[in-house]
């Protein structure tokens, strides 16, 4: 595991409130909720790095120069569970323009499948930040990364709020350019390629699919 592109949330609020959303007890409303709110957290710490420009404000005393961000960010769930953590992406980033990859795992093969793929026109121009809550075996968020590479993107970040070490692998040999903000390390994967010990299926749990 390349340790200088994985940033690993050791913030207490992240990890209390991941413990919360794996409980079996969690049930659709507070998951969403605990998505939303974990989903923040990593995004305060993805969005360190978003570069600034000067702009003139002026105050009730005097002109200054401020620093703002600049019209610069994409935000790209992953269909479905992505979707979780898109509302508090944009509280953060009120500004950011949203594309959408559909995805889903094969359940035999557990390889991804597209189904879907809106993006912006001005995606390349863009900082994109690939949203999923899982990473499992890391086959759907390498893909997403790939497809976004096609179109020209060459600034992606992956925020994901549990995986396995199989998948960081997979987008770190794939995708030695991307930083992964990972809200917990989990164990490993089951045959099922469930990760353990996981929470289960996320966009069940988050739509109420179950
Ligand atoms: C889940 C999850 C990720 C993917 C992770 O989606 O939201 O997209 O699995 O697994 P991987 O790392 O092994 O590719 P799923 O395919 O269950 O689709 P859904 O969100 O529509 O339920
Ligand atoms: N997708 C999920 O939603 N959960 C897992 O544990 C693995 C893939």
């Amino acid at each position: 595991m390349n340790t200088e592109t994985i940033h690993l949330m050791d913030h207490p609020l992240i990890q209390h409130k991941i413990s919360m959303l794996r409980s079996v007890d969690t049930d659709t409303k507070d998951f969403r909720q605990l998505v939303n709110e974990i989903a923040l957290l990593i995004g305060y710490e993805a969005t360190r790095d978003l570069p600034l420009e000067d702009q003139e404000v002026t105050t009730p005393l005097m002109k200054t120069i401020g620093k703002v961000l600049p019209k610069q960010v994409c935000l790209v769930p992953i269909l479905r569970a992505g979707l979780g953590m898109v509302d508090a992406m944009l509280n953060l980033i009120p500004a950011a323009k949203v594309g959408h990859i559909g995805l889903y795992r094969d359940p035999k093969t557990k390889e991804p499948v597209e189904y879907y793929c809106k993006l912006p026109p001005d995606v390349s121009d863009r900082i994109t930040m690939v949203l999923d809550p899982m990473l499992a075996t890391g086959g759907s968020a390498a893909a997403a990364i790939s497809f976004l590479k096609q179109r020209g993107v060459t600034r992606i970040k992956l925020l994901n709020i549990i995986g396995a070490p199989q998948g960081v692998e997979t987008v770190q040999k794939a995708h030695p350019d991307v930083h992964i903000y990972l809200g917990h390390l989990d164990e490993k994967l089951n045959d099922q390629a469930y990760i353990l010990p996981g929470l289960g299926d996320a966009g069940d749990r988050l739509f109420g699919t179950l």
